[in-house]
């Protein structure tokens, strides 16, 4: 059920679990914010893909690109990206093109007038004033929920979507994951079942604990953890699998965790986030590299994931495999988040009519 998020004081909404949080962020049923992967349930994430695959297939045609392009022409995205992205940046700019919307963008706040010492909560109120849609990336942790409270106070509160906060979450990574494996096990049952093994800086990936806690909404997922002691798996996240009942296992052995995964997600260091400069590349990771021999211990049928940019931790010589999956991955992206987008909007109906009429 809705509840409206300017009935409540900014310091009660803060403290609430995100289950607590998460019906504040939805509008009759559907998607408003976009804030923490937390907020989705299993039907919201099976319906999202089966969106998204009918943006796929409607975008192969003329016609479908001029059908999507006409859903939402009259609206604008604002893209403030105050952190580096491309992957994310792009596939949202794409998605809105996709879409027909009107796209606008800060990308350096050196160029805004943030420079000038006005506040993000002030930006973002702008923004608010020209665009109908916030697609937000930030180093602030919690900063998309804090100025989608401040937006619903004002006379402009338009959807707000985190495309990645500080440390803690990047929701819409963890949609184009899931939707990433619910493509790659379409014959094999679906993502139920499966293991699922991280490897990499799992203690500052954000889009790990993101899609984590989303393969806790599937049934008998296993989750392994694989790193080194410095950049293990938050507690926090171990006891959210915990109380959810989740089977997982921490593991600083790869190649023995490799011959059982289903998916083996790898990530890179995320040394921006070293509080001493050089502190990470002090730490050993060269055993959490995949390599064309490890190729050989896993299963035929598994995938190997990445949510990019990658450095080491996956040599070029794997992307040919047919396992690696990553590019397709990226690609998923662009039409998990038009989906998402087209969701907000209330275009979905519009575009499962199509689907199911034309192709
Ligand atoms: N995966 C991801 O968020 O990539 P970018 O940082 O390039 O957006």
């Amino acid at each position: 059920m809705t509840k409206n998020l300017n009935e409540i004081p900014w310091d009660d909404f803060y403290k609430l679990t995100h289950a607590e949080k998460a019906p504040y962020l939805i509008d009759n049923a559907r998607p408003m914010h976009v804030l923490f992967a937390q907020q989705f349930d299993r039907q919201q994430l099976d319906s999202l893909g089966s969106l998204a695959t009918g943006v796929r297939f409607i975008a192969k045609s003329e016609e479908g690109m001029a059908f999507l392009r006409g859903l939402l022409a009259h609206k604008r995205a604002m893209l403030y990206f105050s952190q580096p992205s491309t992957r994310t940046f792009l596939s949202f700019y794409a998605a809105c093109e996709i879409l027909g919307l009107g796209i606008g963008e800060v990308r350096d706040t050196a160029t805004s007038s943030e420079f000038k010492g006005e506040s993000r909560e002030d930006s973002v109120r702008t923004f608010s004033s020209y665009f109908d849609l916030i697609i937000m990336r930030s180093e602030i942790g919690g900063l998309s929920e804090r100025v989608a409270w401040v937006l619903s106070n004002t006379d402009r509160p338009v959807p707000i979507i985190n495309a990645g906060s500080g440390k803690d979450q990047h929701p819409t990574q963890a949609l184009l994951d899931i939707y990433t494996l619910q493509r790659s096990f379409e014959e094999r049952g679906g993502i139920d079942g499966k293991t699922i093994v991280f490897v990499g800086d799992l203690a500052r990936g954000r889009t790990v604990r993101s899609l984590s806690s989303l393969l806790t909404r599937y049934n008998n997922v296993k989750q392994y953890f694989v790193a080194p002691a410095q950049l293990q798996i938050g507690e926090d996240v171990l006891a959210m699998l915990k109380a959810a009942g989740v089977q997982y296992e921490v593991s600083d052995s790869f190649e023995k965790v490799i011959p059982e995964a289903d998916a083996v997600y790898m990530t890179r260091v995320q040394d921006e986030w070293d509080t001493q400069k050089g502190e990470s590349g002090k730490i050993d990771t060269s055993k959490y590299c995949f390599t064309v021999q490890h190729l050989d211990l896993l299963k035929p049928d598994a995938v190997i994931m990445h949510p990019f940019p990658r450095r080491n931790e996956i040599s070029p010589d794997v992307d040919r495999d047919s396992r690696a999956v990553y590019w397709r991955q990226m690609r998923n992206g662009m039409w998990i988040r038009a989906a998402l987008i087209a969701a907000i909007f209330d275009r979905d109906d519009q575009i499962r009519n199509y689907y199911s009429k034309n192709i």
